[in-house]
């Protein structure tokens, strides 16, 4: 584990403008820098980077946060990773909190593994290049592939001489150890003898997805029948083949911009469609697909399309990683190639812009699928339709989110011709078969109404999310900004009677919220809001400051990204002037302390609106013991609604 004291040290070195100035071309822009999101294709700048907070923003995809969080999203580091990044970019070294004896010996494995494997990438590659049986064998079966040099390069494809040890004698010369040779896979040990794994292979390396290499898969050249074609890394610490996507190093930036995978089933789709234009493809390799490969794939988008031959195994190997794509609630199409094409030869055969138009008119959702391949089929004979029917509402059954469900179900209904009502009792059976949790929605004949009454109770929620979203802004932005407030204050007038009388007094925004809410004793609803809301009074009563880099760095993702999209919508105006000319005036006409009361005052009135109502369902429901006692209950909230209501009005 990385020790905090290293962890404390990058974030105090590392600047977000020079960090993120490696990846996005960036503009001084007043205080800021702006510049093209680099997560969408846009033409004018709605990136911004504000030295001063060191937080990014992107109005174009609306992601934000501290300078790790760019280094996850737009590198798809983990966090680890992000922090080592940046420690080598500063000439930060790295301590290791203690590890024990064990976790030491097996880093150390690991690492010797990785140097082992990068060694042999490498020779590999060499050979393929420079040797004079690589280059008649290995190169010329790669260009009769029609892969360009630039390909063999970027994929960093090798080969190994068709020798007994060849790669294994040269890799301890130069004094890498037999042990991890053989773990790692790439050589065999037999007594005292050793061979080479993948002799006589043209050689793909694997990657991670931070780009280390993991694992080979080595293809035979000659019409050896009893060998097989392609043969892989060996399971071992470092290549676990469940867990690793072929390409997914080279693709991770296409996939996450195009918001797209194309799944593909080997080593030559994915290098083929890359060389035609296409890179955001990956492949498991010879296995079938794990939840854990589809796993790594959402970290980067939520949409998959498989690819697959349209030959019937093909077609079969697609069908069994749908539900699993569905499981992981993940949208999924297929596209199917026409017969004994597969996305290999096709890609070769066509124009980029024919690949592409294929694509997009081919590629179906999978209900769309599975009823054009059976469809036909099964029109006229109604067992095979209904069982059809089973089929897809079974895919469908194994989405999580309710809602894409329905959707689903709808679209089902429409293709098969058959009435929602029946689909959704079908669906119900097989998840309470699957000791699924069956939705409201699946046991009722009538599903608009469930979503009508969501819908109300929506509208609602949202304001009470929008003032309390807007305190905490108010805290970010003016929390310790001194301002003279109205307060009512009891006071004695000339006849000795207490009046409620308006007072200047001078408080800091923060200490104005603090004790207004804490006086109704107001609780936020929502649980980010509330945290944060716990944060930042804490840290501006002790401290006096928000020290708004270090609790970027203290706060959890979520939190973090919450707070910069705040910080940074008031620079979004900034960015356009027709914005700065509406927006900005409208605040800047606005005292601060009058944007204070008028929020806390809205939020009063807003609960206690939501309090009268609770009364007075409460009083219809008739099981109310003195329904007296809470009419007046009522009549007392609603004048203090009305006293709220005047002195809104009084402030707007
Ligand atoms: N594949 C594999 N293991 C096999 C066969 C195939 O991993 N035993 C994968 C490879 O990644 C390959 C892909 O499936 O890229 C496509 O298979 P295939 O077309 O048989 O391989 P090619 O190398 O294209 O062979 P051919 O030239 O005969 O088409
Ligand atoms: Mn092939």
């Amino acid at each position: 584990m990385i020790s905090k004291n290293t962890i404390d040290q990058v974030f105090e070195t590392a600047r977000v403008e020079e960090v993120l100035g490696d990846f996005v071309q960036l503009k001084k822009s007043g205080s800021n820098f702006k510049g093209l999101s680099p997560f969408t294709d846009e033409r004018s700048p709605s990136f911004m980077v504000s030295p001063v907070k060191q937080i990014w923003k992107d109005f174009s995809s609306g992601k934000g946060g501290n300078v790790v969080a760019f280094l996850m999203e737009h590198e798809h580091f983990t966090y680890p990773e992000a922090i080592k990044y940046l420690a080598k970019k500063y000439n930060i070294e790295i301590e290791e909190t203690e590890q024990s004896d064990e976790q030491k010996q097996q880093a150390d494995e690991r690492e010797s593994m990785y140097l082992v494997s990068e060694f042999a990438n490498q020779y590999f590659q060499n050979i393929l290049l420079k040797s004079e049986q690589g280059k008649a064998i290995g190169l010329s079966y790669f260009k009769e592939r029609g892969f360009t040099d630039e390909t063999i390069k970027k994929f960093q494809l090798g080969y190994c001489l068709d020798e007994w040890d060849a790669f294994t004698s040269e890799a301890i010369r130069k004094g890498y150890k037999l042990e991890y040779l053989e773990k790692t896979g790439l050589s065999i040990v037999k007594g005292e003898k050793q061979f080479d794994r993948f002799k006589g292979r043209v050689m793909f390396p694997i990657h991670s997805m931070s780009g280390r290499v993991l694992g080979f898969g080595g293809r035979i050249l000659t019409n050896d029948k009893k060998a097989a074609k392609y043969l892989n890394s060996p399971e071992s610490e470092l290549y676990h083949k469940s867990k690793v996507l072929y390409g997914i190093y080279y693709a991770k930036q296409a996939i996450a911009k195009e918001d797209n995978c194309y799944l593909v089933e080997g080593y030559t789709d994915v290098i083929q469609l890359h060389q035609n234009g296409i890179e955001n493809v990956v492949s498991s390799s010879g296995t079938s697909l794990t939840s854990e490969q589809i796993r790594l794939i959402n970290r980067l988008t939520t949409n998959i399309t498989v690819l697959y031959d349209g030959d019937a195994a093909g077609i079969r190997a697609s069908i069994r990683g749908i539900d699993l794509i569905l499981e992981q609630g993940m949208n999924v199409k297929v596209c199917v190639f026409p017969d004994g094409e597969d996305p290999d030869s096709f890609a070769r055969k066509n124009s980029q812009a024919d690949l592409q138009n294929y694509l997009n008119e081919n590629a179906k959702d999978f209900i769309e699928f599975k009823a054009s391949l059976l469809y036909e089929d099964a029109k006229n004979d109604p067992v095979k339709r209904a069982n059809l029917i089973q089929d897809m509402v079974s895919s469908i059954s194994k989405i999580p989110n309710q809602i894409q469900q329905e959707v689903y179900i709808q679209e089902c209904s429409r293709i098969m011709d058959i009435s929602e009502s029946v689909l959704f009792s079908t669906l119900s059976q097989i998840l309470a078969k699957a000791g699924k949790p069956v939705s409201k929605q699946s046991q009722t004949t009538k599903p608009l109404e469930v979503v009508r009454d969501t819908e109300t109770t929506k509208v609602k929620v949202d304001e009470l999310f929008e003032l309390e979203r807007k305190i905490i802004s108010l805290l970010l932005l003016y929390g310790t900004v001194e301002e003279e407030f109205e307060d009512m204050v009891w006071k004695e007038n000339k006849n000795g009677d207490l009046v409620l009388e308006p007072e200047i007094q001078k408080a800091k925004v923060f200490e104005k919220i603090y004790l207004d809410l804490q006086e109704d004793e107001i609780a936020f609803a929502n649980d980010d809001f509330r945290k944060l809301y716990l944060l930042l009074v804490a840290k501006l009563n002790e401290k006096g400051n928000l020290e708004l880099d270090v609790i970027m760095n203290e706060i959890e993702p979520e939190l973090s990204s919450l707070v910069t999209t705040i910080l940074m919508e008031e620079e979004q105006y900034v960015l356009h002037d027709w914005e700065r000319m509406e927006i900005m005036v409208k605040t800047k006409d606005k005292s601060v302390a009058r944007l204070v009361n008028e929020t806390i005052l809205a939020l009063r009135r807003f609960l206690i609106t939501q309090k009268i109502d609770e009364l007075s369902k409460k009083i219809n429901d008739s099981e109310e013991e003195d329904p007296r006692k809470r009419l007046e209950d009522i009549m007392d909230y609603q004048s203090l609604k009305r006293i709220l209501s005047n002195r809104l009005n009084r402030v707007m």
